[in-house]
């Protein structure tokens, strides 16, 4: 409710303002250009990261209409990569309380808790126990920012109402003995519990949360690897529930397959795709390429054996003994090896996709064995951080004669080679997530499936203009995100609709219907 100095005169005497504030009465924009001022004037992104944050929690308005000023300068900012500087040092930069912090000792408890939060009709909670955040590895409740961070993200991308959301970190304990140890960490000093407990908190978490906040959408992020893959699996077709490391991750990448196929006139059918990385992230996406694939009209069993994994262990073929469960889909007839070239070799891919989290690990004999028997390589060196990605952009152009249509996981710089200038795509989920949110908002479906997150990324795709394809963009510009949002969210929610699964009325012009819900930061 804060407007600070924009508050009028009459607010002023009504309110018992006057004398509190300066005498000027200001408007938003004015507001907005002194808060730039002061972001302009700080030495580093984590200082802007501090100040936005507590620009948010002062006055709301003016964070979101600062953010949504200039989204592709702001969301790095406010997200990925700088919240990654924010979590390392977490306990030491904390300077108040946002969104809920809930401990595995609150169990039987979690239900009064929850009804400590002023506001009750809370429509999305994005919870993290901060197992795995980005690439950082297990930080407890130092991995408080990401679900404040991405929620913020719904707003400022997609225009998703901020009163209804609710940040939660949900504290079962940390693996890192470094921060049990530091002075300063906020959370439990204590080794998480085995999964059957952890299921146990989180069954008793998402109990209470559709109790105290019914038809609540929770939003699982940065969880561990088994516990985010396993949650998901539980409460899928029991809860409004979703993943974005998994199903978010798996949606842009399709997203970004999808642009390279139009560019290249070619189906999904078509390809043969191989995977350097066979966990969650690796797993997620391939299992949404064949979900997209049987939308096109091929058997799952068809759809899989256009797939083929390689991880730690070689490449994923009938003889391995060490798969688990949701790799051994995946193991064709094969000869074994350990080499990638030489997998590359076997398999002759058209769509190379990194998620091995190894830098480097598209050589150049890996791209160049894949050049030679594909005209158009798709390559897609996703692991994140920037030294993990297997490849940077600049080497697979320069391997491919400037062929190859690339995406990242993080933002490289444009690469100029033989006078021709490409800008690398970065395959980042707020693409997504944001208008997942936001026509889950509008729609109030009962569940979330993987439809809905195909359908976002046909739409993201569908919306990389001509001229950015020419650049070998494979996303749209982040600049104008409150719009492409608006129109994927449309779409996912026109698939909501027509399968039947919304809980509200179909508007007549459902794009319509979305804008006038969409939040806009004004006073
Ligand atoms: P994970 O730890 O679950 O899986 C890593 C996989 O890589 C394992 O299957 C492992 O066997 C394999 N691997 C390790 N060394 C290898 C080698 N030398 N050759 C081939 N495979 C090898 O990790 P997760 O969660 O699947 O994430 C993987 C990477 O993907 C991370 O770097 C993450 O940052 C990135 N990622 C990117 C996203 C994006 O761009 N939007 C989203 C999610 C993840």
């Amino acid at each position: 409710m804060n407007k600070g100095t924009a508050f009028t005169q009459e607010e002023r005497e009504s309110l018992g303002l006057e004398g509190l504030l300066p005498t000027a009465v200001e408007t938003l924009d004015r507001q907005v250009e002194r808060a730039l001022g002061h972001l302009s004037a700080k030495p580093s992104d984590i200082e802007r990261f501090i100040y936005l944050q507590e620009l948010s929690n002062s006055n709301q308005t003016l964070f979101f209409a600062t953010v949504m000023s200039d989204p592709a300068r702001f969301v790095p900012i406010v997200y990925d990569p700088t919240i990654a500087d924010a979590c390392l040092t977490y306990g030491h930069i904390y300077r108040q309380p946002q969104g809920m912090y809930l401990n595995r000792h609150m169990k039987g408890r979690f239900e009064e808790v929850l009804r400590n939060w002023p506001v009750k009709e809370v429509r999305f909670i994005c919870v993290s126990s901060g197992g795995r955040i980005l690439g950082l590895g297990d930080i407890g409740a130092n991995g408080a920012p990401i679900p404040i961070g991405k929620l913020q993200l719904y707003t400022a991308c997609a225009g998703v109402p901020p009163e209804g959301l609710l940040p939660i970190h949900l504290d079962i304990g940390t693996t890192n003995a470094a921060l049990r140890a530091d002075a300063l960490y906020t959370g439990l000093r204590e080794e998480p519990p085995e999964p059957g407990e952890v299921d146990a908190i989180v069954d008793a978490f998402m109990k209470a949360a559709n109790a105290v906040f019914p038809g609540v959408c929770v939003h699982f992020e940065d969880w561990k690897g088994d516990d985010a893959i396993r949650l998901l699996a539980r409460y899928k077709d029991k809860y409004l529930v979703y993943n974005d490391d998994i199903q978010g991750t798996a949606s842009v990448a399709l997203a970004g397959i999808v642009t390279a196929l139009q560019i290249k006139g070619e189906t999904l059918a078509d390809q043969r795709i191989l995977f350097a990385g066979a966990g969650s992230a690796g797993i997620g996406i391939a299992g949404m390429i064949v979900e997209a694939m049987r939308g096109e009209g091929l058997g799952e069993a068809e759809a899989r054996k256009r797939i083929t994994l390689f991880d730690i262990g070689g490449l994923i073929e009938k003889g391995r003994k060490d798969l688990n469960a949701s790799q051994k889909p995946y193991a064709h007839e094969g000869k074994p090896t350990e080499d990638l070239t030489e997998a590359v070799k076997q398999i002759r891919p058209t769509i190379l996709i990194g998620v091995s989290t190894v830098g480097g690990l598209f050589t150049e004999a890996v791209v160049k064995a894949m050049a030679k028997t594909c005209e158009r390589p798709v390559i897609f060196p996703l692991s994140n951080p920037t030294d993990k990605a297997e490849c940077t952009p600049e080497q697979a152009y320069e391997w491919t004669q400037g062929k190859a249509l690339v995406a990242c996981g993080v933002q490289f710089p444009d690469v100029t080679l033989e006078g021709k200038t490409f800008h690398p795509g970065q395959a980042n989920n707020f693409y997504i997530f944001p208008a997942i949110g936001l026509a889950v908002y509008a729609t109030k479906p009962k569940r979330i499936d993987d439809a809905m997150f195909i359908a976002a990324a046909h739409a993201t795709a569908d919306q990389v203009s001509q001229a950015d394809r020419d650049k070998g963009m494979l996303f749209p510009r982040q600049n104008d995100i409150l719009e492409t949002e608006r129109t994927t969210a449309t779409r996912v929610a026109e698939s909501i609709f027509e399968r039947g699964l919304a809980t509200v009325k179909r508007p007549a012009d459902i794009r319509a219907f979305i804008e006038s819900l969409s939040y806009t930061p004004e006073y």
